[in-house]
């Protein structure tokens, strides 16, 4: 428990820190990862780059969080966030010691000759604080997770037994658990973590990939975007586990997998007409959701699709089969590079992206619920949309396919940046 002056501390040196987060990010994580070389097989070296926007995510967090301290209630939704995001990557309470060693040598690098005793103790009170609060969330997420019918601890062992090409740049990987018991349900816009070894790389890796079927006890349905370098940084490494997967993993070999997690789930509470907005591969979950809207529910949904071009516009004719089979049901496809054989009305509707002008355009009349997803470049452009269209918080509903960046301090990385990918 953190005494009053304690957090008087931890709120006055705030700024101090949130003025060096790049020094405190780096010397944090270079640090810990020296000396504990084993968490490299947690975190992904792609969000460790020195200009990533992402790779500040945990540090900026933890600011976030002493800036609010006194106002902890405003943090429900980020600790759920952050909590379901380390139970798909297994984190247990035995690491937290350990960022909390790292985090607090960066914060002495930082502050200098002015990181005197009582600064350090009340940082080491205010993170353990923290601490306690995520691991808490996080032993009754894997309470609830394991225990369930079907559910399981940790990865288990799952047979590709089937792969099908969705475009030029998406596969589909569909898999059934090696020990063929049942497996337990999910909600639509929930994920699964898959766990690599690459033999490009000396570690393994963990992503995670949103569950694009219904469930059906049987089988999960993952989809994955191949990543290219990003146009910025030519000589950058191709993402290393989409990659994988596309080049190695093959009918009939075997996939580590994390039972099904997530918050990114429709609030079925709720009657009124639903937007699912999605970038590139953001298709993924927002297609589960829009399979369950359409088979279980009467609601108005309106679906905008932001496709890069027709070679990368998966689940084209699917979407167009689950629009025509109620009405009420309206799907559009926005195409941001329209080419010479491409029909309007029947491969994309309109030339663009999802912009606050287009989203307008297709508005059901009622008030609704907004879900969107996508990668990063993506989520930003689509919040700014919805601040213009002045969609209330308690309505919108998403998921980054990459750290979230709403905790981050600076800007995010460029490099990410593309409306749909
Ligand atoms: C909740 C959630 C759900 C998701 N669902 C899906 C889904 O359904 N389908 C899907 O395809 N993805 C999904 N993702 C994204 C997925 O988890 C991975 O992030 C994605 O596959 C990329 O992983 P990777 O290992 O291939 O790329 P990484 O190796 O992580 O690289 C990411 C990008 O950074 C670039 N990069 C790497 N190193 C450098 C460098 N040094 N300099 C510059 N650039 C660099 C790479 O070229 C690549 O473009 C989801 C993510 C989350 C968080
Ligand atoms: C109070 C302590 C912690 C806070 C506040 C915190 C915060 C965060 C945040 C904000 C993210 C990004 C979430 C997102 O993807 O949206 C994240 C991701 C992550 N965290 Fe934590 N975290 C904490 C402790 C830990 C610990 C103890 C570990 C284990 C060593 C850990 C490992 C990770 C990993 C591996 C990721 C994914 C990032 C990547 O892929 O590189 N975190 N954390």
């Amino acid at each position: 428990m953190l005494t009053e002056q304690q957090r008087e501390i931890v709120k006055a040196t705030v700024p101090a820190l949130k003025m060096h987060g790049e020094t405190i990010t780096r010397t944090f994580y270079d640090a810990m990862l020296k000396a504990h070389p084993e968490l490299l097989n947690y975190f992904n070296p792609a969000n460790q780059r020195g200009e990533g926007g992402q790779a500040r995510s945990l540090a900026a967090s933890v600011l976030t969080y002493a800036e609010n301290i006194d106002r902890l209630g405003n943090l429900g939704s980020m600790v759920e966030r952050i909590a379901t995001k380390h139970v798909s990557l297994e984190i247990l309470p035995e690491h937290y010691p350990i960022v909390g060693r790292h985090l607090l040598g960066a914060i002495t690098e930082v502050l200098g000759e002015a990181a005197t005793p009582e600064i350090l103790n009340a940082w080491a009170a205010a993170y353990g604080q923290l601490a306690d609060v995520m691991t808490g969330r996080e032993r009754d997420l894997y309470a609830e997770t394991s225990t369930q019918p079907g559910g399981w601890a940790g990865f288990k062992p799952f047979r590709v037994v089937r792969r099908v090409r969705e475009s030029e740049v998406m596969t589909s990987f569909h898999l059934v658990p090696a020990d063929s018991v049942p497996l337990p349900a999910f909600r639509p816009g929930q994920y699964v973590s898959v766990k690599v070894h690459p033999p490009s790389y000396d570690y393994e890796q963990v992503r995670q990939y949103s569950l694009s079927g219904v469930p059906d006890g049987r089988h999960y349905r993952i989809s994955v975007r191949r990543e290219d370098a990003p146009a910025g940084a030519p000589n950058a490494p191709a993402g290393l586990v989409s990659g994988f997967l596309h080049d190695a993993v093959q009918e009939n070999d075997t996939l580590l997998v994390h039972v099904p997690v997530g918050d990114f789930v429709l609030d079925e509470t709720s009657d009124r007409p639903v937007v699912l907005i999605s970038g590139g591969s953001g298709i993924t979950a927002v297609l589960a959701m829009l399979e369950h809207l359409v088979a279980n529910t009467q609601r108005e949904v309106v679906m905008l699709r932001g496709v890069r071009s027709r070679a990368r516009h998966p689940f084209a004719e699917r979407v167009r089969e689950l629009a025509r089979q109620r009405p009420g049901v309206r799907s559009i496809t926005l195409y941001e590079a329209v080419g010479p054989g491409d029909v309007q009305g029947e491969h994309y509707d309109a030339i663009g992206r999802t912009t606050a002008e287009a989203i307008r355009h297709y508005l059901p009349e009622s008030e609704a619920d907004f879900y969107y997803c996508g990668p990063i470049g993506f989520m930003t452009a689509a919040e700014s949309a919805l601040d213009e269209l002045a969609v209330p918080l308690n309505r919108r509903h998403s998921e980054a396919f990459a750290p979230d960046p709403s905790f981050v301090t600076g800007s995010p990385d460029p490099g990410l940046l593309g409306q749909a990918a």
